[in-house]
């Protein structure tokens, strides 16, 4: 994929975070809880062994209405939030923002870091809802991520920030769109925990996307040409997903016919 040339400032370091008037205020406001934890959607394996394989059995009941095609979808899903090492690597590839040393203190690092840990989340309760449900094979789907991570990606940002951050607002819109579908579609289909789970993780893109479309609407503001470039690229760093073609061989053709079908990764 060729890049268009940037100027020579097209790696320079973006405004500093005290220019961009509070971008992230869901990880600065401890006040209020904003992330959750997977285990508040799963079977509590600490209750009495009969009480858990119950919880289990109803959760596998739940999922009876759904169409292999709907998980065919998740699991898509899924296996792109479960890739979380890659992006964070790839992000901290950018020279202008990347965390030095694994703990800086600096605004940009404790972004990463929290945004990280947050998404980290969004795979695991998939994961393990996912496995319990008892209607995907984990093991191609084990051997799928193992591939996918150990592939990496470059998705040609070039050292370039201004790239990055545009190309995460439509990311992390993508992310938030395709999850409230397949919340919508899991009620639809009677598993409404399930559907809770995917509307929580779509809210949480929804919050990402916000702290990120921020951002570069200050960098339009400070640097309009450099931003409205890495702007007009977008259509060419290509999604997530594609790569995601790549890991997964033969599954992936599948699965982009499925999403088509039930019209998850769609506004329409
Ligand atoms: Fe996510
Ligand atoms: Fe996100």
């Amino acid at each position: 994929m060729k890049i268009l040339a940037f100027s020579s400032s097209s790696a320079a370091a973006p405004p500093p975070l005290s220019d961009v008037r509070n971008p992230f205020p869901p990880f600065q406001n401890n006040r209020h809880r904003l992330y959750f934890n997977p285990s508040e959607f799963l079977p509590d394996p600490t209750r009495p062994t009969d009480d858990f394989i119950d919880e289990v059995r109803i959760l596998r009941g739940r999922t009876t209405g759904l169409p292999d095609d709907y998980f065919v979808v998740l699991v898509g899903d899924m296996i792109i939030e479960e890739a979380l090492p890659t992006y964070q690597s790839t992000i901290n590839a950018c020279d202008a923002i990347r965390d030095e040393t694994g703990a800086s203190p600096s605004p940009w690092a404790a972004w990463l870091r929290s945004w990280t840990a947050e998404e980290y989340r969004h795979g695991d309760v998939l994961r393990s809802y996912l496995y319990l449900s008892g209607r995907v094979d984990m093991s191609m789907i084990e051997k799928t991520i193992h591939n996918l991570i150990g592939a990496g990606m470059d998705l040609g940002w070039n050292n370039n920030p201004y790239l990055m951050y545009v190309y995460a607002s439509f990311q992390e819109r993508a992310t938030f769109v395709s999850h409230g579908n397949t919340a919508r579609l899991a009620k639809e289909g009677g598993d409404p925990i399930l559907a809770s789970i995917c509307g929580t993780i779509a809210a949480d893109e929804k919050r990402h996307e916000h702290a990120y479309v921020r951002i570069v609407e200050k960098l339009l503001e400070v640097d309009p040409n450099e931003t409205m470039l890495a702007i007009g690229l977008r259509g060419n760093l290509g999604f997530l997903d594609w790569t995601v073609e790549a890991g997964e061989a033969r599954g992936a053709k599948r699965r982009w016919e499925t999403r088509t079908r039930i019209r998850v990764l769609s506004t329409g």
